[in-house]
């Protein structure tokens, strides 16, 4: 029988992605989401791309009777735990949503988790944790630290999840830190979609090449990096996607814990992503240089080794690939 996983947040952004691959993969999924950052619609999309009904519940995971009476209704072997808020700068004028949000959401489904048995969970975390890393590529075993409210939510799940771990071994844990998320899926009928003006490069591209904003501008041009602009290291989402199923393949499998890196291991200006997406979208996209944004660093891109070794991960697609789908996809949201 196939195994079943509860995707919370499985409307979002990587987690639509990752119902995708997960029912690839042969999973059976239960997607809990409050639409608060996703579109409507993803689920209609998700079962053209998978040839099958989407089960989806519309809820908030601080809702503990909700959480329950899901876990009675189903009998799930893991979860996959996305949703959360996750916007740095909104973070720091409302920390109080990201603090119940986030940390409660967590604690709350821990606790439904514990009462119906269920105790393998993969957890969405982020290169945030590592704060202004002085070592790159970044290791795992980096000192953490937080810079903000977000950051400081993503640090005490992480912390959380090693002490609940630590008190019961049939506890397991996969804990994500994810890198610079870009890209679409290759059908152009799932991707990112922000209701609100991105903070995000990636999407504030995507928006300037369909003409939705006016211009990028580039946040510093005189960081110590090759052509002074900040460098990051951007992940598929297809690839993040895949990182979740050998996760949950994994936790299945061994009953053991994780926490790695899910990135590339490669470094990319601002400039270099503006570049690939001219290209991807034959034109040129306006941009003005501007002062450096409060709290970014030069340089953050992660050390790929440990994913590989624990999950066998590796990620598979690159730069135009991440540039050409977030094209497709968004030309076409635009005019549908
Ligand atoms: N940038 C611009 N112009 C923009 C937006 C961004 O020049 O309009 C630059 C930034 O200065 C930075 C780079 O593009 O050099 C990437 O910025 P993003 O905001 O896209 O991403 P960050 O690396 O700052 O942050 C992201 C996530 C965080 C996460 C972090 C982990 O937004 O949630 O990666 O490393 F914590």
């Amino acid at each position: 029988m196939a195994q079943k996983i509860l995707l919370t947040g499985g409307a979002g952004f990587i987690g639509s992605h990752t119902y995708v691959e997960l029912a690839k993969a042969g999973y059976e999924v239960v997607i809990l989401d409050n639409f608060s950052n996703a579109q409507r619609d993803v689920t209609d999309r998700l079962e053209v791309i998978s040839g099958q009904d989407v089960t989806c519940v519309e809820g908030d995971v601080l809702n503990a009777p909700l959480l329950d009476k899901l876990f009675a209704d189903h009998k799930f072997d893991a979860v996959i735990h996305f949703a959360a808020l996750k916007a740095v700068g909104e973070s720091t004028e409302k920390p109080l949503d990201y603090l119940t949000t986030n940390i409660s959401g967590l604690y709350t489904l821990l606790g439904a988790m514990k009462k119906a048995e269920v105790f393998s969970l993969v957890f969405s975390s982020s290169a945030t944790v590592y704060g202004q890393p002085d070592q790159l590529p970044v290791p795992e075993t980096a000192p953490r630290s937080f810079n903000n409210p977000y950051g400081y939510t993503k640090l005490v799940c992480e912390q959380s999840l090693e002490q609940v771990a630590a008190s019961d071994d049939r506890w397991a844990f996969g804990i994500l830190r994810y890198f610079n998320p870009a890209g679409a899926h290759d059908t152009a009928l799932i991707g990112e979609d922000p209701n609100d003006i991105p903070n995000n490069l990636m999407p504030y591209i995507a928006k300037v090449a369909t003409g939705e904003l006016e211009k990028l501008s580039v946040f510093g041009d005189d960081y110590d990096t090759p052509d002074g602009t900040g460098v990051r290291d951007y992940i598929h989402v297809m690839d993040l996607a895949r990182g979740h199923v050998q996760s949950v393949d994994a936790l299945l499998r061994t009953g053991n814990s994780h926490t790695v890196n899910l990135g590339t291991g490669t470094g990319y200006s601002v400039i270099d992503m503006l570049r690939a997406y001219e290209k991807a979208a034959g034109k040129d996209l306006p941009h003005q240089m501007a002062p450096r944004r409060a709290g970014d660093v030069a340089s953050v891109y992660g050390d790929p080794d440990l994913a590989r070794e624990v999950l066998g991960f590796q990620a598979e697609r690159d730069l135009d690939d991440m540039c050409q789908s977030s094209w497709n996809w968004v030309s076409r949201r635009k005019n549908t």
